[in-house]
């Protein structure tokens, strides 16, 4: 399996942190928001993994990161013109893929699940797709996708719904067989204009083959507001045994 790290996209929710630099550079504690990503790749076994970033800070990313030796990875670099959603920049790569599966992490989520035993159950499942939930009772849904599941199994995915259908949110880890870039050949944009991952992930819920693993540690997608990215510095930080860390509930 391959891996793919999405990290394009405007940020403004995080301006003026956003306006010269790109969102994934920004520290999370003592290491830019990009790596961590990168090591749950590492970590989950995958060798080579594609980075794709808009135009206007590609450069920083290939002088951050250059071949990926240091992770033990091999890099390569694709660039999104426009950002126009995350299963657009999916699309993007079906070239590298070449046919194998992947495994997608948004480059703005922070966690300490291990991938690993996810990945070696995908490799085995016929086809289809995977899709990680996160519980959390009180969330705003407004700012998630939710994932409605009914006997260990998908039966829903809305993107950002008023009312949602159970307090489990959509993390921004996927994993995908090939027949994902011809579901994407078949979206067309949503309200906000843009090729949604939720829509992608409804086509494989629709043919029974999305499977499903709910993560029990800490996850925080960062990038989603001031508030989420000082969490994500305080839970890595307390991870790390720092004593001044204030206690941040998980
Ligand atoms: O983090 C989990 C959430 O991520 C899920 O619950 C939602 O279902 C999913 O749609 C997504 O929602 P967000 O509103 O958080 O997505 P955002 O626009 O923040 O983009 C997520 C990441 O993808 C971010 O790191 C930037 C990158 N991105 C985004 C866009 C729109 C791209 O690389 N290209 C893009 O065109």
């Amino acid at each position: 399996m391959k891996g793919v790290i999405l990290a394009g996209g405007k940020a403004t929710r995080l301006r003026p942190l956003t306006l010269v630099t790109n969102k994934h550079l920004l520290p999370v504690y003592n290491k830019p928001m990009i790596f961590y990503p990168l090591e749950a790749m590492a970590k989950a076994g995958i060798k080579e993994v594609l980075i794709i970033t808009g135009p206007d800070h590609a450069g920083s990313f290939l002088n951050l990161l250059r071949s990926g030796k240091d992770f033990g990875l091999k890099l390569s670099y694709e660039i999104q013109e426009e950002a126009g959603g995350l299963s657009q920049a999916v699309a993007l790569a079906e070239s590298f893929a070449r046919g194998k599966r992947i495994l997608v992490i948004l480059g703005d989520n922070i966690f300490n699940h291990d991938l690993r035993n996810a990945v070696l159950e995908f490799e085995k499942q016929e086809k289809g797709a995977k899709v990680f939930g996160k519980k959390m009772p009180g969330m705003d849904s407004r700012h998630y996708g939710v994932i409605e599941v009914k006997d260990g199994k998908v039966v829903s995915i809305e993107e950002k719904p008023a009312n949602p259908r159970s307090d489990i949110a959509q993390t921004g880890i996927y994993m995908y067989d090939d027949q994902a870039f011809g579901f994407i050949s078949k979206l067309t944009p949503s309200a906000r204009g843009e090729l949604e991952i939720t829509d992608l992930n409804n086509f494989y819920v629709d043919q029974g083959t999305m499977t499903f693993e709910l993560m029990e540690d800490w996850w925080v997608d960062a990038g989603s507001s001031f508030d989420e990215l000082l969490r994500a510095n305080n839970l890595v930080a307390g991870e790390l045994g720092n004593e001044n860390t204030p206690e941040v509930e998980k």
